[in-house]
């Protein structure tokens, strides 16, 4: 037994299972019936047609076998021709595209490439807690980087050098969207420092007022740089089907595929026909879910008008909670569960998220408590 701590040691508590182990714990105690507005899980089905697909894929003698690890090149080209044709940017199906089982895997994996090039992973705090645990795993320094109230990361805070950094926009807590010129600035700060820059496109499709999804691929630059993650999950609400994208540098790319071939043995082929399905098809549905979260929205903040609170997109709304009241008296006494900012790292303190990824009747029924939690 050698003196370093094992490198699982490394990883911090899994937020979101503490969460969900502890909303769990309070909704068995008697009183109302919990609400939930913790967990970011999409309420609405996929579009029929894509289910459609994968039940008659899944109904073939001929698709249960190993599938080409590096996925169907079909698949590819549909991720690139809605790269083409929704977000402006041509890129090469075939070197510039790696499919994932979930953009989460994809989070993992950019840093243990990245880490090679030596220095910190530089992570927006407010953010996603799964960031942190690619640091661990990559047994590197994180160095948080703090979001400004439009979301952009205040760059005069930012290291000299580093291996990588995350963005993420439209972004989860914050649920901001790129603030102008924010890309070009990574790309800046990224050459500058010798840095990789990883952007979550995860909410992509979920931006509102009128916002256009902005990929950080359309920047002139980005793709010498850095890499997309485009997920599934969000957008056509098959989250638990395990499916997503890496967008970008080639030599990213081909590394990540690489690192896949020894840890994965593809994604289920039904579940990529589904996905091109999904990707070539109809896509009136994209557009229906991005409305119903938007009217959500606005039925969130209009409850929330007493607190500061923000939403440009994603399918949260982030809020500062009123002096004296805490994420575990509102769950405690008045039976609703929201996100503790503190989570997503130390600017959350004070802060909480709640989701918009529940059915109308429960979010009014969550904002009511929430509304009548405030201090008078
Ligand atoms: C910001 C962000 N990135 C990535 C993910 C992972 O998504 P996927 O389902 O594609 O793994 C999530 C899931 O909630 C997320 O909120």
């Amino acid at each position: 037994m050698r003196g370093r701590p094992h490198r699982l040691e490394r990883l911090p508590e899994q937020y979101f299972t503490r969460l969900l182990a502890r909303v769990a714990a309070a909704a068995a105690q008697a009183g109302d019936p919990l609400v939930d507005l913790g967990r970011g899980n999409p309420d609405v089905p996929p579009p029929a047609h894509v289910v459609d697909a994968l039940a008659r894929a899944a109904a073939r003698d001929d698709t249960h076998g190993y599938a080409p690890f590096a996925g169907l090149p079909e698949l590819k080209d549909a991720i690139a021709a809605r790269y083409r044709d929704v977000y402006g940017v041509e890129v090469d199906p075939s070197s510039e595209v790696a499919v994932l089982p979930g953009s989460k895997t994809g989070l993992i994996e950019f840093a243990q490439v990245a880490v090679e090039r030596g220095g910190a992973i530089v992570l927006p705090d407010p953010g996603y807690p799964d960031y942190r645990s690619a640091v661990a795993l990559a047994a590197a320094a994180r160095v948080p980087l703090p979001l400004l109230g439009d979301g952009r990361p205040d760059w005069d805070a930012a290291p000299a050098e580093g291996a990588a950094l995350y963005l993420n926009y439209p972004s989860n807590p914050v649920a901001a969207c790129a603030p102008a010129g924010v890309f070009a600035e990574a790309i800046a700060w990224a050459r500058r420092a010798g840095a990789w820059v990883l952007h979550d496109f995860a909410y992509g499709d979920l931006v509102f007022d009128g916002r256009r999804p902005q990929s950080f691929l359309a920047e002139d630059g980005a793709r010498e740089v850095g890499l997309e993650l485009f997920s599934m999950s969000k957008s056509y609400g098959m989250a638990g089907w395990r499916l997503g994208f890496a967008v970008g540098s080639p030599e990213l790319v081909s590394r990540i595929e690489d690192l896949q071939n020894h840890v994965f043995a593809g994604v289920f082929l039904p579940v990529q026909q589904a996905g091109i399905a999904a990707l070539t098809g109809p896509q009136a549905t994209v557009d229906e879910r991005r409305r119903l979260y938007e009217a959500r929205r606005d039925r969130a903040l209009a409850a929330l008008a007493a607190v500061e609170a923000r939403c440009e997109g994603t399918f949260f709304v982030w809020f500062r909670l009123p002096e004296g009241v805490t994420c575990e008296q509102l769950l405690e006494h008045h039976r609703v569960a929201v996100a503790p900012g503190e989570g997503f790292g130390d600017r959350g303190r004070g802060w909480a998220r709640l989701s918009l990824a529940t059915p109308d009747d429960l979010l009014d029924l969550g904002l009511e408590r929430l509304a009548g939690a405030w201090p008078p």
